[in-house]
């Protein structure tokens, strides 16, 4: 079904990789060469946090069953059947993520593609994080004209990746985590200190209360010269100082502990990704990802990118942790790169 010819396309977004069922629907104009302009219409998003913390992570099936569950009645709150005349295509989410949950999300739209006679373009959920610069609110509209050459950081529980733009269409992996994403680290230490799933908030908030150089743990990989990331290690650290206290931590040690792992991640992070961008010239340092809602790392980003003159553009908070708006900026994108991404679960799709 050919998508219709109109300068301004309404998109409806559906995002189910993970544990988050997030549906949009966005109003999407202009082409590569002036930068897209996305208009958030309504944004829905059902978080199963509750149902997976008693597991500490995210298992797969009940993730499915609650997209399941959750897809139709977030599509009635967005607007349901009386929204889908304006609608000009669906775009779903088809990896990388769970291929159980990304299924529920590609059917669902399959569904409504037919029922409301629609096209559907396929969008990578990495994309929509690193496109989400490209959302109001994130800098001003002005500051993208001079975006480029950009080195963008996306760090989320499953990758943490750094990539040099070109344009918006053309760019290079300079690195990416050899073991454990960021989050994956913040989601792991969270365990060892007793805080509840998901981690990275919850060390962040305990973080807020402690000493960041209370415990000194290791920088892994921060002076090789590659830009590549391990975080694997850094966890097994906190582990080995918990260990070797031969009892349980006390309540008023738990934040020097959350306040110096962050510390270690976040130095890394900002060490790594300000190197990567003044070794490619880069303009702009582009920042995202579900840990890219940490304040921590965004001041000490964006104080960095500050000091070495370089643009910074982190999308607005709610933004960052998966949402159906950063969908419908991916599947706009893959719209207007002509990109067609088979609608199909692919679990490890990458950027
Ligand atoms: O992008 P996202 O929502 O899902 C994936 O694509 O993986 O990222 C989720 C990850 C989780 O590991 C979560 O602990 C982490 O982002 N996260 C945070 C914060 N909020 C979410 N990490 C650190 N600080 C936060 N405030
Ligand atoms: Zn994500």
């Amino acid at each position: 079904m050919p998508i219709r010819n109109t300068q301004k396309k309404t998109i409806l977004a559906i995002e189910t990789s993970c544990d988050e069922t997030g549906l949009a629907l966005v109003e999407a104009s202009g082409d590569l060469k002036s930068f897209p302009n996305f208009k958030i219409r309504k944004a829905v998003v059902a978080s199963q946090i509750k149902i997976h913390e008693p597991f500490g992570g995210v298992v797969p099936n009940l993730a499915k069953r609650e997209h399941l569950k959750n897809l139709p009645i977030l599509f009635e709150e967005l607007g349901g059947e009386k929204m889908m005349g304006s609608v000009d295509f669906i775009t779903v989410t088809v990896g990388p993520g769970l291929e159980p949950a990304l299924w529920t999300g590609i059917n669902f739209a399959e569904e409504l593609g037919k029922k409301f006679k629609k096209p559907i373009v396929g969008a990578n959920h990495l994309e929509g994080h690193l496109y989400s610069f490209l959302l109001p609110g994130s800098r001003p509209k002005s500051a993208l004209k001079t975006v480029f050459p950009a080195l963008a950081l996306i760090v989320s529980g499953g990758h943490t990746v750094l990539l040099l733009m070109k344009d918006l269409k053309t760019w290079t992996r300079l690195g990416e985590t050899r073991d454990d994403a960021a989050g994956e680290a913040y989601d792991k230490v969270a365990r060892l200190l007793d805080l509840p799933y998901p981690g990275g908030p919850q060390i962040e908030k305990l973080a807020a209360a402690g000493n960041p150089n209370a415990i000194e743990f290791p920088r892994p990989m921060l002076y090789e010269k590659n830009f590549d990331f391990s975080f694997s290690g850094l966890k097994t650290s906190v582990l080995y100082r918990i260990r070797d206290l031969k009892r349980p931590l006390t309540a008023s040690e738990k934040p020097d502990y959350a306040a110096s792992f962050q510390e270690a991640v976040v130095d890394v992070l900002t060490q790594k990704a300000v190197r990567a961008a003044k070794e490619n010239k880069a303009k702009s340092l582009l920042l995202s990802g579900g840990v890219a809602s940490n304040n921590y790392l965004r001041n000490a980003l964006r104080g960095a990118a500050e000091k070495n003159k370089l643009k910074f553009f982190v999308p607005e908070l709610e933004y960052n942790t998966d949402n159906g708006v950063m969908i419908a900026v991916a599947g706009y994108m893959a719209f207007l790169k002509k990109k067609k991404y088979l609608l199909k679960a692919q679990g490890s799709l990458e950027v």
